[in-house]
This record gives structure tokens, C-alpha cells and sequence, in this order.
């Protein structure tokens, strides 16, 4: 981490007061650390519209009774596997199948395999989650 530098921020009372109680629901310990989340957002929103390299997760659930919906996921996945770094199965219950796949690359592929894996029938959830990092 670099070296810590401050400046002022000057807002609307009202503003504040809503930030204020906004960071404390979402258990932040100071302002300084929920401002620098919103800029970290607001930068791999960037790094996502310049196409640059990010890491991330795509995360889904999905109906484990149905055999050909694992063939079906796993084949998705092959077909992206030089994206893929990793991935992880957990039996969430008696029905339920959760998978973590950790990926790395260009936005629009990382996208195109979230939105296959999402629009496969019997996925109940799919989401996807990208670190602000820039990654090489
Ligand atoms: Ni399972």
C-alpha cells in the first residue's frame, strides 16, 4: 500500500448525514475507508469500459438433481478455460449445488461466461464480482 495522504471534502449537511448513517449499516469503521471503496468502484467501472484485464468471481447456484445441467456448466466452463484460475464446488444442501469460479481477463469474455452460466436453465443465481486491481 502507498503512503496515506489526506485532503477535505466539503458536502451538503444533508449529504452527510445520509453518508454517515449509510457507512454505519454497512459496518465501516471511518468515512476515510468508505470513501476510498467508492472510488476503488468507480475505477474498475472504469478499467471494465477500457477493456483492461480484471480478476473476479462468478458465483451461482444451481439444482444438483438435474445431471444434465452439471455436464451442461462444466462444458461452459471448458469452453472458458483459459479465463478460469479456479473453481470451487460446496453441496449446499440436500438440492443445492453452489459454485465459485475465480477468473481472470478481458471484461467482455468474463461477462460472456457469466451470461452463459446465468441463462442456463435450472441456475437459480448467478452473480459476478470484480476486484478494483488491476491485474497483468
Ligand atoms: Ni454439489
Amino acid at each position: 500500500m502507498s503512503e496515506l495522504k489526506r485532503f477535505g471534502v466539503s458536502l451538503e449537511g444533508n449529504l452527510l448525514e445520509e453518508f454517515d448513517r449509510h457507512i454505519r449499516q454497512m459496518e465501516y469503521p471511518t468515512r476515510s475507508k468508505a470513501i476510498a471503496d467508492l472510488i476503488r468502484k468507480d475505477l474498475v467501472q472504469k478499467q471494465w469500459r477500457a477493456g483492461k484485464d480484471v480478476a473476479g468471481a462468478i458465483l451461482f447456484i444451481y439444482d444438483h438433481h438435474k445431471k444434465q445441467l452439471l455436464e451442461h456448466l462444466i462444458d461452459i466452463q471448458h469452453n472458458f478455460h483459459r479465463l478460469i484460475i479456479s473453481t470451487q464446488h460446496v453441496h449446499l444442501d440436500e438440492d443445492h449445488c453452489l459454485e465459485i469460479v475465480v477468473v481472470k481477463g478481458k471484461p467482455a469474455s468474463v461477462e460472456k461466461l457469466a451470461n452463459l452460466l446465468r441463462s442456463t436453465k435450472g441456475v437459480e443465481h448467478c452473480s459476478l464480482t470484480f476486484t478494483a486491481k488491476r491485474v497483468k
